[in-house]
């Protein structure tokens, strides 16, 4: 009685009359959410399976409490430039302090989230697994690294890891079973999302919604194309805050589908299988299932092993890696079957090769409260020319140029609990969000006016030029006549001949910036995460100790001790 009142979907007689059970913690490091979602799946087998298992976050976990459990499942994403979710940073910091072996009694599995678009691809579930292992503890099973589409990894890891477990139960003496007055660690109240349960709408099942408005927020002249994107969600139950990602699923292009099929001498109806979605026609496949723009490692690598092509096993060596990034920068899919022709020789081998095509993921720039039954995001139209193709993003040229008002479009939801306004609605924020960065803040700024926060705010924007990137000028200036906006400190990098960016205008406001942080201010970057964020983030370090007269040790610690009071928080991508 007393286990199953705590965990309500464990068989009361488990750990008593059952020897076979194991006690679990599954931990997960997220940002977004992803980590977690995958974390509560594993623990709600686990418990169906007859294990004791706890869902924990890592935020403010801590390695002596790790050190007392005997199994541990870690699931991890990767945040920014390879670092860990910022609230999972002081466990971490906390684990790398430890040099000798303290964790002999723990055996551990780590599945690694990550995107395989940028450099450090999984590196802190990597460097977490290594850790783990430095530091004495078991291996039960391989890492995976999983990238953006990431269901069959993670089926294919947690299938592997159940096994695993099973063995070790059924070779298990019975007197080892974890005794009921075991420490357990009750699941925290994460566990129970209002949010994420209140609508019916998923990345599996997502809401088609009508574009209700779509401009252009650049002018014609500029070197940029960012538009403003309203979608109605009057007839969904949707539910978002301020702070929240939109999910919009993408569908390639008809002219790059045409040119692929056609290149390769295919029937378009040629019927292929999809591992999930069952049967189709070719050409259903390539627009709405699968990535045909970027090329990854993996897709050459299948693509070498289908055509047995020495000349790209040659790239794929480690040490020609320059040379493969450089290949596949700017190149695409097509250009691989033009470069190295005659591989494929039926639909199937191209479908087995190409991953599977993930939905992209903008931030809201509107509130629930301030435009009630609408979504807007604020997008940044990706094209470019190379080798001789126009080319472009597969999601934004799909919203730019291939979706008119009235049409409809697969979104969803994806909560973003990390990067919410203060609770205290008259708490100050500062708010750091150059170019598409400036999406969430719109939405705060419209959210703090419709809920009457007397907050002060403060907002940082960058882009290159006054003239013709100005996004959402009329709406900021006009907040700032009215005083709704405190500050507007702007950027704009191109009007003159040196690069002027947002850490250049925090530097210069300084003192301005130490005391809104001393009367409680809490910070927002959002952004670029390679460049702009880690140089908003070195500014940062060196006003708090210029102004507060620290060591650069001791204004880490006040970064730190910032970020431990949710007082600054980063959506960077
Ligand atoms: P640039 O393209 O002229 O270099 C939005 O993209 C704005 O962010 C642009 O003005 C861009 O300037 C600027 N930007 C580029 N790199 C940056 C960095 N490291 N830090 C801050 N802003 C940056």
């Amino acid at each position: 009685g007393f286990l199953a009142g705590i965990f309500s979907s464990a068989q009361p007689a488990i750990a008593t009359e059952a020897p076979l059970s194991l006690k679990i913690a599954v931990l997960y490091a997220s940002q977004s959410g992803t980590a977690e979602g995958l974390a509560r799946k594993v623990a709600k087998d686990l418990k169906s399976k007859g294990h004791i298992a706890s869902l924990i976050s890592l935020e403010g976990y801590t390695p002596a409490a790790l050190a007392e459990e005997r199994y541990a499942i870690l699931i991890a994403s990767t945040y920014g430039d390879g670092d860990a979710p910022d609230a999972v940073k002081p466990f971490y910091e906390s684990l790398c302090i430890e040099h000798f072996p303290r964790y002999q009694d723990l055996s551990y599995a780590v599945l690694a989230l990550g995107d395989s678009h940028y450099e450090h691809f999984c590196k802190f579930g990597i460097d977490l697994d290594n850790k783990l292992d430095s530091l004495g503890a078991v291996r039960l099973h391989d890492r995976v690294d999983c990238d953006v589409d990431l269901d069959d990894a993670f089926t294919s890891w947690k299938q592997g890891l159940y096994s695993r477990l099973e063995s070790i139960v059924s070779t298990r003496p019975a007197k080892n079973t974890p005794s009921p007055s075991a420490k357990i660690i009750a699941p925290t109240p994460k566990t129970i999302s209002s949010e994420t349960s209140t609508s019916a709408y998923t990345r599996e099942n997502p809401f088609l919604a009508p574009l209700v408005d779509k401009h252009p927020l650049t002018r014609e002249v500029s070197s940029k194309l960012t538009m403003h994107m309203a979608f109605s969600i009057a007839d969904s139950n949707l539910k978002y805050e301020a702070g929240d990602a939109c999910g919009v699923v993408p569908q390639n292009d008809d002219q790059l589908v045409d040119d692929i099929i056609t290149m390769l001498n295919f029937s378009p109806q040629a019927p292929v299988q999809l591992p999930k979605s069952g049967t189709t026609t070719l050409i259903d496949a390539l627009t709405n299932h699968l990535q045909i723009t970027r090329l990854t490692r993996k897709m050459i690598e299948a693509y070498a092993t289908i055509g047995n092509c020495k000349p790209l096993f040659g790239l794929l060596v480690p040490e020609q890696q320059a040379h493969l990034e450089k290949y596949t920068y700017d190149r695409g899919l097509i250009d691989l079957l033009h470069d190295y022709p005659g591989v494929l020789h039926n639909p199937a081998d191209l479908v087995a090769m190409l991953p599977k095509l993930a939905p992209r993921l903008y931030s809201i720039s509107s509130s629930p409260y301030a435009h009630a039954g609408e979504i807007h995001t604020t997008v940044a139209v990706v094209r470019y020319r190379s080798h001789n193709r126009e080319r472009g993003g597969v999601c934004s040229t799909l919203l730019a140029d291939r979706t008119n008002t009235g049409e409809r479009r697969a979104i969803y939801i994806q909560p973003n609990k990390k990067f919410r306004l203060p609770q205290q609605s008259d708490a100050p924020i500062i708010m750091i969000g150059p170019g598409t960065g400036i999406a969430p803040f719109r939405a705060f700024l419209h959210q703090r006016r419709a809920l009457s926060a007397t907050g002060k705010n403060w907002l940082f924007f960058g882009e290159r030029s006054a003239a013709t990137d100005f996004l959402y000028r009329d709406e900021l200036e006009s907040m700032l006549s009215d005083k709704h906006l405190t500050h507007l400190d702007l950027a704009f990098s191109r009007d003159q001949d040196h690069k002027v960016y947002v850490q250049d205008k925090m530097l210069e406001q300084a003192p301005r910036f130490w005391s809104w942080l001393q009367d409680g201010a809490s910070i927002y970057v959002c952004g670029d995460a390679a460049r702009m964020a880690k140089d908003v983030d070195a500014t940062l370090h060196s006003i708090v100790a210029k102004q507060g007269n620290l060591d650069a040790e001791a204004a880490a610690e006040y970064v730190q001790t910032l970020k431990d009071d949710h007082r600054y928080h980063r959506d960077v991508y």
